[in-house]
């Protein structure tokens, strides 16, 4: 899809589709769909009244115009309650009615910005959600189907009436675009099967990725894992005939940075369970194991084109984790960069010894900040469902920072106690701890044993087991893969709302 803004009005412009709004409860429209109203001779306000058209977010109306408007069809979409208005709503009204020119075979289609007039939204903010709903809403992931049918919006316009605002508009709308970019390609990576994505497939993306948007890229290979020390990683790759590979990517500011943080995302391209193996049933989905490295990548795409004053240091340690000969088994010990010691008790906790070694890498290069996301824990999905995603962190100012990011970006996060009350759960008799914490308190368990790897450093760890991979349409994100986290990295990385 081709996106761009333009300083017109909506009634002048000549696509295949224009989209307008209206909010719950008005019976006469206003604004724009006041204007497309009255050049259709007052066809939209009786059509309203006529399907009862309530203006409910995610409700759609279709309206033929029969040239009496540049456009050939015009949609009418709900923005709710004029009083509840925030950027959630914006995606879903634009993501509902880009779904709806998208039925009706639409492929040029123009958009006002949603609920940006007098006392609304911030103007960029709101053409960036506009934007984004258009684009994750009409997502499509064809790859694998042999005589593929795209439906796909070929053009989306926004149009801007007043040129006052069309600086913030055209940001709004460039911001729009990067990220939900991102997100769709964080999706397409995670919908990939893992027969295509294994551990050097990844590899070799984020190599490309680095050359074409110059970011450096370092790949560790096996035997620079075992110079290093990174025993648990290593310990998950045992069992599986693809290579591991530990991935880093590095974005670094022009001038001085403004320090340095690190995200480091699980990469386990498939998750067996290995010898303690998964249940038919639980590995159907697993090759969305690999979400929180696929989320990092999406990130460094956009932060290569945003150009955050930070340096960002992204860290993948991908792996397969399967049952095999060499596989490691139940009762393992095995030691991390730092020395620590874990003992195995279920291969099937793999992805929190991936990231032990990832995050002691982080320490290591000297990152002031640690924010992991990862598909970590069945726990977190039955503690939060697949909206929220877990959060858990050791600092305070971290958790308002992300929150605040969380509230504009359209990623939800929620925090859970990270509370050392938990810690016993993981007590070894034989090592410092042990890889699983029981069933309760799941989603902390794993958290606490991370800690273990950030030397006090601020740090953030993210579970999106529950959100990185749908089983139903959410109304701007399709069943399958969403690219959860990568708006809430990218809105984080490049200063959050405030900047
Ligand atoms: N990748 C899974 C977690 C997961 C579960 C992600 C469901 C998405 C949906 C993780 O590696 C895992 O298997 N965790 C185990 C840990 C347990 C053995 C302590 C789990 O949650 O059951
Ligand atoms: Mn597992
Ligand atoms: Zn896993």
């Amino acid at each position: 899809m081709i996106i761009s803004s333009l300083n017109a009005s909506i009634t002048e412009i000549e696509c295949d589709a224009v989209v307008v709004n209206l909010f719950h409860g008005v019976s006469s429209p206003g604004g724009a769909a006041g204007a497309v109203d009255r050049a259709l001779d007052g066809l939209l306000s009786r059509l309203i009244r006529e399907e009862g058209f309530e203006g409910k977010p995610g409700q759609t109306l279709l309206v033929h115009t029969h040239g009496r408007l540049p456009a050939g069809r015009v949609v009418l979409t709900g923005l709710g309650e004029a009083g509840r208005l925030d950027l959630e709503t914006v995606r879903r009204a634009s993501s509902a009615a880009l779904r709806r020119a998208r039925e009706a075979r639409a492929r040029r289609v123009a958009t006002i910005v949603h609920g940006a007039g007098a006392g609304g939204l911030e103007p960029a903010r709101a053409a960036q959600a506009t934007v984004e709903g258009a684009a994750l809403g009409t997502y499509e992931f064809l790859k694998y189907k042999s005589e593929p049918d795209p439906r796909g919006i070929e053009e989306l316009l926004v149009a801007e009436m007043d040129s006052s605002r069309m600086p913030a508009v055209r940001a709004g709308v460039q911001r729009g675009e990067v990220v939900s970019r991102a997100v769709n390609f964080a999706r397409d990576l995670v919908n990939s099967p893992a027969n295509h994505i294994t551990p050097s497939a990844l590899a070799l993306l984020a190599t490309q990725m680095a050359a074409a948007r110059g970011l450096e890229a370092l790949i560790l290979e096996r035997a620079d894992a075992q110079r290093l020390g990174m025993g648990c990683y290593l310990a998950v790759a045992r069992g599986s005939q693809e290579a591991p590979k530990f991935i880093t990517l590095r974005y670094r500011p022009e001038g001085t940075p403004d320090g340095r943080v690190a995200i480091i995302g699980k990469g386990v391209t498939f998750d067996s369970g290995g010898l303690s193996l998964k249940s038919a049933e639980s590995m159907v989905t697993m090759k969305d194991d690999m979400s929180g490295a696929a989320a990092v990548l999406a990130a460094m795409q956009a932060v290569a084109q945003l150009r955050p004053g930070r340096e960002v240091l992204a860290i993948v340690p991908a792996v397969e984790n399967m049952p095999s000969g060499s596989a490691m088994r139940p009762g393992d010990v095995v030691r991390a960069m730092n020395g620590r010691t874990i003992e195995i008790e279920n291969t099937d906790a793999e992805g929190r010894l991936t990231l032990a070694d990832a995050l002691c890498y982080a320490v290591r290069a000297g990152c002031d900040e640690l924010i992991d996301l990862a598909t970590l824990t069945g726990a977190c999905v039955w503690a939060l469902g697949r909206v929220y995603s877990g959060l858990m962190s050791n600092n305070e100012e971290l958790v308002e920072r992300l929150k605040a990011c969380s509230r504009v970006c359209g990623d939800r996060i929620w925090p859970l106690p990270l509370s050392e009350d938990y810690r016993y759960l993981i007590e070894s008799q034989v090592a410092d701890m042990k890889n699983t914490g029981g069933r309760e308190g799941g989603a902390i368990t794993a958290a606490l044993l991370l800690q273990e790897f950030t030397d006090g450093r601020p740090w953030a760890h993210i579970d999106i087991a529950g959100p990185a991979f749908l089983s139903q349409d959410n109304g701007i994100i399709e069943k399958g893969a969403s690219g959860a986290g990568v708006r809430l990295l990218i809105e984080h990385l490049c200063g959050g709302p405030a900047a």
